[in-house]
């Protein structure tokens, strides 16, 4: 069949929304997008366990502990699902790992800011978790059927995340003048790169029409963050706090909220590796992977000796092969 004619096939699936799968036929350009937004994705999840990570040894109870460390524990699951999901479209879990070694695959930018005090994990849960939310709740609907799925079991964890982030700010923002000012200040620093979260301007978008004809993104950059900023803006009376914005306020016209414009020179320059953390984050990623070099290599031979064994029914001598 020629291209234009598989093209056209596959575009009226996605009108009619229906999934694609991986033994689908699809757009080269599809595929591409897809395994670079997944993987990157998933890297996102993995390197987001690091400056929450820093916090399990200093968290103040045994009680916050258990929580964090099955916070951070998702994210390692979320990242799981992900490389799974990416690999189906036929890239290598170890390709995925050496492009983000090398810097030729990006995270999110947020996990390269550093987290200075325990009111930056409430911080984090509840603005950084919460702006994940948004657009993961948006790609439960996404056309590509294993990263749709992978997202719907992701959102009902990440949501547990966002609330255990505002416990912790709720607690401090009703304690001493000390937590007070603490937990002001851990959301005066994650409150604009939380924003930056949903990525640049839908003007300076470039991926952006392509994948929304596509489906694997139903909202613009623009629209995701200002309902991201009604949200916040309502939920941070609870707790009696103020956003670092002198511009934010309702607008009754556009049933709205206004804010402040982003330091998009900051953004940009997290972006290209000049952050705060981002030396720091990538260096800990490739020495855990060097660390784990060995599990690896014995998991490997495990599988291989397994396979060889009569016992197991696998073929003497040659490896097992999947139908
Ligand atoms: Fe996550
Ligand atoms: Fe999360």
């Amino acid at each position: 069949m020629p291209v234009q004619d598989l093209d056209k096939i596959f575009q009226e699936k996605i009108d009619d929304e229906i999934k694609i799968e991986p033994k689908d036929w699809m757009p080269e350009a599809y595929r591409k997008t897809n395994t670079r937004q997944i993987s990157q994705h998933a890297h996102s999840e993995i390197v987001g366990m690091l400056p929450e990570g820093n916090w399990i040894s200093r968290a103040p109870t045994l009680k916050r502990k258990a929580i964090l460390i099955a916070k951070v524990q998702d994210e390692a699951g979320h990242g799981l699902y992900l490389y799974s999901a990416a690999e189906t479209l036929g890239m290598s879990r170890e390709e995925m790992i050496n492009d983000l070694h090398s810097g030729k695959a990006k995270y999110s930018s947020i996990f390269n800011y550093p987290t200075i005090t325990w009111a930056d994990m409430g911080a984090i849960g509840w603005l950084v978790d919460g702006a994940a939310i948004m657009n993961q709740v948006m790609l439960t609907r996404t056309s590509y059927g294993p990263y749709a799925r992978a997202m719907v079991r992701i959102c009902k964890e990440e949501s547990f995340h966002q609330r255990q982030g505002f416990e912790i700010l709720l607690v401090l923002s009703r304690g001493s003048k000390e937590q007070k000012e603490m937990c002001q200040d851990a959301i005066n620093r994650w409150w604009w790169p939380s924003l930056m979260m949903f990525g640049p301007k839908d003007s300076e978008s470039t991926n952006s029409d392509q994948s929304m004809k596509w489906k694997i993104k139903r909202k613009t950059n623009d629209e995701l963050r200002r309902n991201f900023v009604d949200m916040i803006a309502e939920q941070i009376k609870t707790l009696g706090m103020k956003l670092p914005d002198d511009n934010l306020k309702w607008n009754e016209k556009r049933k709205h909220y206004d804010f402040g414009e982003i330091n998009w020179e900051e953004f940009w320059n997290v972006v290209k590796g000049n952050g705060p953390c981002n030396k720091q984050r990538l260096d800990a990623r490739k020495k855990a992977w060097e660390n784990g070099a060995w599990v690896r290599e014995a998991a490997a031979a495990y599988a291989k000796k397994k396979a060889s064994s009569p016992a197991s029914g696998g073929t003497k001598g040659g490896a097992l092969v999947a139908a």
